[in-house]
């Protein structure tokens, strides 16, 4: 471990040399990063939606998500539905919920139906830059175009609106906008819907798929977020969870959940006769092997071998799969999925093995371990380091995108470009990445945010808790004020050769095109990473720019 002694004790001019060249890319780009407003041609849609209560914005009430007197009302849903002909019912539904990884084993599953040729409408949440990206449809499962949502919304909206009005304005942007999805794909003639649970509870608008609509329901894995919507607890919020299982309809289980978790998930499905099948069963004998790389961008090398015989029999050998999403917890998500894409073999749909690995290896999720490819880092005006974006914002996300890092680039030089909300534990999320390989430089920034309800930490607040963080672990850095002054370039990296980690602050594309420099210039055998993390914002002001 590196000595304690932060600061900076080095001369003026190499300060002055390297807080320019931070500081001179600063200005040109002030303004080019702010999160997108949604297209234009949604805007009438957006107005109605924003007329209705936003609990993403607003907070989840306590309980809500809760089968009991606080929670959420599900008639409401079940007479919007109603009004609007039950489209939910004209397809299938995978109904997932789960405390994290519901969005990559939705992203697999239905690239796995896609593969196969079924016609797939995939329903998730949140979404990175357009609401669009919540529903996705299609060959490709791109989003929903603005001209399709904006259209099927006016076809739709009056009996909304009717809706609205019966329900005394009590229909929350959520349930409406999960209810224009689902008249979306029966619209779309979709044969199977993929549908990630919102709050993931018993009262979730999402719940409102009857028995005989489902498909199987899939609980990812089981963790504390949301603790006091759920209910307060582990075990409350197992059992919140556990409201999207119906009678006779299999339950898939991720995992690996603590044994008075999974005893709970078991009882309330045999207490619906539903089979089970765990993606943590002995049977699974799946394994991640290497890294391989396919047109310059790193995959994972797995195998996914299942012999399941509880319940159901289910078995798969798929060697050297290259899974594109990366870390462990997406080989266990990967897992789940397949043993969802099993069981649904069972149910009458045929879905080929060639099929699952193919829809396994094309899946793929924005801002998530996702690496621009080198024409988007030339878009940024860099080139040479590999550029990772990942959404990471709690201190459990950045633990695991610490391991990712760890294994799929072992002995490759780090720079980190960190924004976050200030709601968010700076110093913990601070304290899972300062270990992180072999760091050179942390550099902290502030991106717009447009309409959302959480704001941005300043950026010199985040770079005290990195300093904290530092100080706590022993390591050794060099704290940097960013001075206002002219471009020059980087020669003072070179002073980053000490053992120190250089922090630093300044405006989004100023900070990476600085850390690509510092890589480049300590540049061995492998390119280095440059990491943008630390919220959804940040990975969605780099897409947003990327796409303008
Ligand atoms: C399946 O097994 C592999 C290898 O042991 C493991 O990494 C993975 O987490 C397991 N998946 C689940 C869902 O338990
Ligand atoms: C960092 O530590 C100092 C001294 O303990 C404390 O005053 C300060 O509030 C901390 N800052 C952050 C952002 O954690």
């Amino acid at each position: 471990m590196k000595n304690l002694s932060i600061l900076c004790r080095f001369t003026r001019s190499i300060q002055r040399n390297m807080l320019c060249s931070v500081a001179g890319l600063v200005h040109n780009t002030r303004h080019a990063f702010s999160t997108l407003r949604e297209d234009p041609e949604l805007d009438e849609m957006m107005e109605f939606l924003d007329s209705l209560k936003n609990f993403e914005k607003s907070g989840v009430p306590k309980g809500a998500g809760t089968d009991s007197e606080d929670g959420f009302d599900l008639g409401r849903m079940r007479r919007l539905m109603g009004l609007m002909g039950n489209p939910q019912s004209r397809f299938k539904t995978v109904h997932i919920a789960g405390t994290k990884g519901k969005g990559s084993t939705a992203a697999f599953l239905s690239s796995i139906l896609r593969a196969e040729g079924y016609s797939v409408g995939c329903y998730t949440s949140p979404h990175i830059q357009t609401i669009r990206e919540r529903i996705t449809l299609g060959k490709w499962g791109e989003p929903v175009s603005a001209k399709a949502l904006n259209h099927h919304f006016n076809t739709r909206r009056e009996v909304i609106e009717r809706a609205v009005k019966l329900e005394n304005g009590c229909l929350s942007h959520f349930e409406v906008f999960t209810a224009i999805a689902f008249s979306l794909f029966a619209e779309e003639n979709t044969e199977i819907a993929v549908v990630e649970a919102g709050l993931g509870g018993a009262r979730d608008a999402t719940n409102v798929i009857s028995g005989p609509d489902l498909a199987i329901s899939i609980i990812t894995t089981v963790g504390e977020e949301h603790l006091d919507a759920l209910g307060g607890s582990l075990e409350s919020i197992a059992v919140a969870k556990s409201g999207i299982v119906k009678n006779g309809r299999p339950l898939v289980i991720g995992g690996p959940f603590v044994p008075s978790i999974e005893y709970i998930l078991r009882r309330k499905a045999s207490s619906m006769s539903s089979p089970v099948v765990s993606a943590s069963d002995l049977g699974n004998r799946s394994a991640l092997k290497g890294f391989c790389e396919v047109t310059g961008i790193p995959r994972q090398l797995c195998d996914i071998v299942l012999q399941i015989e509880k319940d159901y029999d289910l078995s798969i050998e798929l060697l050297g799969v290259k899974l594109r999403m990366l870390g462990a917890h997406q080989l266990q998500n990967a897992v789940t999925a397949t043993c969802a894409a099993l069981c649904l073999n069972k149910q009458g749909w045929s879905l080929s093995s060639g099929a699952i690995r193919t829809g396994l290896e094309s899946a793929f999720l924005q801002g998530r371990t996702q690496i621009l490819s080198s024409e988007e880092a030339n878009l940024l005006g860099v080139s040479g380091a590999t550029i990772l974006l990942d959404g990471a914002h709690t201190k459990e996300s950045a633990r695991a995108l610490e391991n990712t890092l760890q294994m799929t680039f072992p002995k490759a030089k780090m720079v980190l470009v960190v924004a976050m909300a200030n709601d968010k534990d700076h110093l913990g999320f601070a304290r899972e990445l300062i270990s992180v390989g072999d760091l050179d430089a942390v550099f902290s920034t502030e991106v717009d945010i447009a309409g959302a309800k959480s704001r941005m930490a300043s950026a010199s607040l985040l770079k005290c808790s990195w300093v904290n963080a530092s100080r706590e672990m022993n390591m050794k850095v060099l704290d940097l004020k960013v001075a206002e002054s002219e471009d020059q370039s980087l020669q003072a990296a070179g002073i980053v050769k000490s053992q120190s980690i250089l922090l630093a602050e300044g405006s989004l594309l100023a900070c990476i095109r600085a850390g690509v420099k510092i890589l480049n210039e300590r540049a061995g055998e492998q390119p280095g990473i440059l990491v943008v993390t630390g919220s959804l914002h940040i990975v969605s002001a780099v897409l947003g720019y990327l796409h303008s």
